[in-house]
Order: structure tokens, then C-alpha cells, then sequence
């Protein structure tokens, strides 16, 4: 595949996370609730998480943003769900490396995650790109 039809690819995948966001809504029940928002926008998201024995159960989030933000928040929800803590951490970790354009480990399949790759190279928009994870951060260590 060309570096620009990858480019479209990367791009559809954003845009169907934007427009078809999976795991939409908020937990009522037993979740961890974190709020956090891009000081720099005014965006912000609104993060259920259910834990239970150290796995991620359920994830829900709700909130406004860009397009990067409200896809990015699609993604990571959909990929941690199921995942223990810790994989959900070190996925994170490995999310804030490919946002850094750092060297990331390949020990999970990313998913639609490696989507947002690009992001990297429009440091205006990393911000967009990492609140949806810095709440799941905040939200498993709770
Ligand atoms: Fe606000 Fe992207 S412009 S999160």
C-alpha cells in the first residue's frame, strides 16, 4: 500500500471512530468517574471505567472535542476493555511513546490505535490525542 493511500486509511479510521463512536455513554453503576479537559480548547471528556480484579470490565466516555480527541477516546476504550490494568498501562505508555514519536513496543495488536500515528507530527494536536488516555491513566490507578 502507498504512503498515501495508508494516509486515506489512517484518516477513514479516524473519521468512522468520530462519527460511530463505539462505547459511547456513561457506567451508572460501580464505575470510576474521571473528568479531565484540554485547558489549551475547552474540550473535555467524561470517563466510566468498571474494574473488577484488576481487569477493565467496561469502559464508557462521553464529552465534546475534535475529531482526534473524540476518536482517540473511541479507540482506547474499545482496546483496553478486557485488558487487565496493567496491559491497559502499558498500553498507554506505548500510546504516549507513538505520540512522542518514540520507539513503542509491539506486544499488543493496536488496533484501529495505530491510526493515530500521524498525530505525532502535529505537536499541536498531541494534547487532542493523549486526554482520553491521561483519564483511563488516572481512572485504573484509582
Ligand atoms: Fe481540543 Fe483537540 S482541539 S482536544
Amino acid at each position: 500500500m502507498s504512503f498515501n493511500n495508508l494516509d486515506q486509511l489512517y484518516r477513514s479510521v479516524i473519521m468512522d471512530h468520530y462519527k460511530n463512536p463505539r462505547n459511547k455513554g456513561s457506567l451508572e453503576t460501580d464505575a470510576v468517574t474521571i473528568d479531565m479537559n484540554n485547558p489549551t480548547c475547552g474540550d473535555r471528556i467524561h470517563l466510566t471505567l468498571k474494574v473488577n480484579d484488576g481487569v477493565v470490565e467496561d469502559a464508557k466516555f462521553d464529552g465534546e472535542g475534535c475529531s482526534i480527541s473524540m476518536s482517540s477516546a473511541s479507540m482506547m476504550t474499545q482496546i483496553i476493555k478486557g485488558k487487565k490494568v496493567e496491559e491497559a498501562l502499558e498500553l498507554a505508555d506505548i500510546f504516549s511513546k507513538m505520540m512522542m514519536g518514540e520507539e513503542y513496543s509491539d506486544k499488543y495488536d493496536l488496533e484501529d490505535v495505530e491510526a493515530l500515528q500521524g498525530v505525532s507530527q502535529f505537536p499541536a494536536r498531541i494534547k487532542c490525542a493523549t486526554l482520553a488516555w491521561k483519564a483511563m491513566e488516572k481512572g485504573v490507578k484509582e
